[in-house]
C-alpha cells in the first residue's frame, strides 16, 4: 500500500459536499422510520468525534504536526457529517429535538469515560502509545465507511444514497490516514505491537454504543448488516488491520456486529428488518425485500 500524502489530504479536506443535493427531493420520497433512527444513530456518533479527538489529542500526540495537522481536519469533516445528517433528518419530516446533543453527551457510558482517562493517561507515557489510537481509528473509519455504503446500497431515497457515498469516501481517506500511522509506528516495535494488541484485545468495542444506547447499536447491526452476504462486506473492510503485526486474529468488527445483530433479532423479532421500502425513482412504498433476513433462519 502507498504511503499517506497528508499534504495532499489537507489540500482536499473539507466540509462534505451538500448544497447541491436536493432536499425537497428527499423530503418528497422521505425516509422509512428505520432509515431515520439508524440515520440518527449515525448523527450522534459523528457529533461525538470531537470528544474522542480530546483523548487522541494528548501527550506525545501533540509533538507530531502530520498527526495534529489531521487531526484538526478530521474533527471539522465529522462535525460536517453530523451536521448534514442531520439536515436530511430535518427535511425528511425528522427534526431533532432542541436538547438532542446534550441529552446524548450526557450518556456516555462510565466505561467510555474510565477508558478515556486511562488512554489520556497512557499518552503522557510513551510515544508508542500513538499506534494504540492510530489502530483503533483504523478500526472505526473502516467500520464508519462501510455503514455508509451499506446505507447507499439499502436506501430508496437518492438524497441519503448521494451523501452516504461522499461520507464513505471521506471515511476512507479518514481510514487510510490512520492506517499507515499504524503500520509505520508497529513496524519492528515489539513494544508498540504488544500495546496494540493488548488494547484493542481487551478495550476495543463497536464505536456508538456509549454513546447512543446497546438497542440502537444492535437495531444499525440488524439493519443494515442482517446476513453474511452484508456482514463479508464489513469482514473485507477489516482484513488490511489483520494484516498488522500482531492482530492476525481480529475479526471484531464482523463478530461483534454478527452478535449485536443477532441479539437484536432475538429480542426484537426479524420481521422489524426493512418492513417497508421506498422505490427511489417512483417515491412509493415498496413491501419489503422478498429475501428473508438470514439472520432469522440463524435463531
Ligand atoms: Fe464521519
Ligand atoms: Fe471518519
Amino acid at each position: 500500500m502507498a504511503g499517506f500524502d497528508i499534504e495532499r489530504f489537507l489540500d482536499l479536506a473539507g466540509a462534505v459536499k451538500t448544497d447541491d443535493l436536493d432536499w425537497d427531493l428527499c423530503g418528497r420520497i422521505g425516509i422509512t422510520p428505520a432509515e431515520a433512527r439508524i440515520l440518527r444513530y449515525m448523527a450522534d456518533t459523528e457529533s461525538h468525534t470531537v470528544l474522542y479527538m480530546r483523548d487522541l489529542l494528548a501527550g506525545h500526540s501533540t509533538r507530531d504536526p502530520a498527526i495534529t495537522s489531521f487531526l484538526s481536519v478530521w474533527v471539522y469533516e465529522e462535525l460536517c457529517h453530523g451536521r448534514a445528517i442531520s439536515k436530511l433528518l430535518d427535511a425528511a419530516g425528522y427534526p431533532e429535538p432542541a436538547d438532542h446533543y446534550t441529552k446524548v453527551t450526557q450518556g456516555s457510558s462510565v466505561r467510555e469515560l474510565i477508558e478515556a482517562i486511562g488512554s489520556h493517561g497512557a499518552a503522557y507515557l510513551t510515544p508508542k502509545f500513538i499506534a494504540v489510537h492510530m489502530t483503533w481509528g483504523a478500526i472505526n473509519e473502516a467500520a464508519a465507511a462501510v455503514a455508509y455504503q451499506r446505507l447507499e446500497a439499502l436506501t430508496a431515497n437518492p438524497v441519503v444514497a448521494k451523501l452516504c457515498n461522499r461520507m464513505a469516501r471521506q471515511e476512507r481517506r479518514h481510514f487510510s490516514f490512520y492506517y499507515h500511522q499504524a503500520k509505520e509506528r508497529m513496524a519492528g516495535d515489539r513494544v508498540a505491537q504488544f500495546m496494540v494488541k493488548t488494547a484493542i484485545k481487551h478495550f476495543w468495542s463497536l464505536v456508538g454504543s456509549g454513546v447512543a444506547g446497546d438497542d440502537n447499536l444492535g437495531f444499525v447491526a440488524a439493519h443494515l448488516f442482517p446476513d453474511e452476504a452484508s456482514l463479508a462486506t464489513l469482514d473485507k473492510a477489516e482484513k488490511p488491520i489483520r494484516d498488522l503485526p500482531g492482530l492476525e486474529w481480529f475479526h471484531r468488527v464482523t463478530n461483534d456486529t454478527r452478535d449485536k445483530a443477532a441479539a437484536w433479532c432475538a429480542a426484537n423479532g426479524p420481521a422489524a428488518v426493512w418492513p417497508e421500502r421506498l422505490d427511489r425513482s417512483s417515491g412509493l412504498r415498496m413491501p419489503a425485500a422478498p429475501a428473508a433476513p438470514q439472520m432469522a433462519a440463524a435463531q
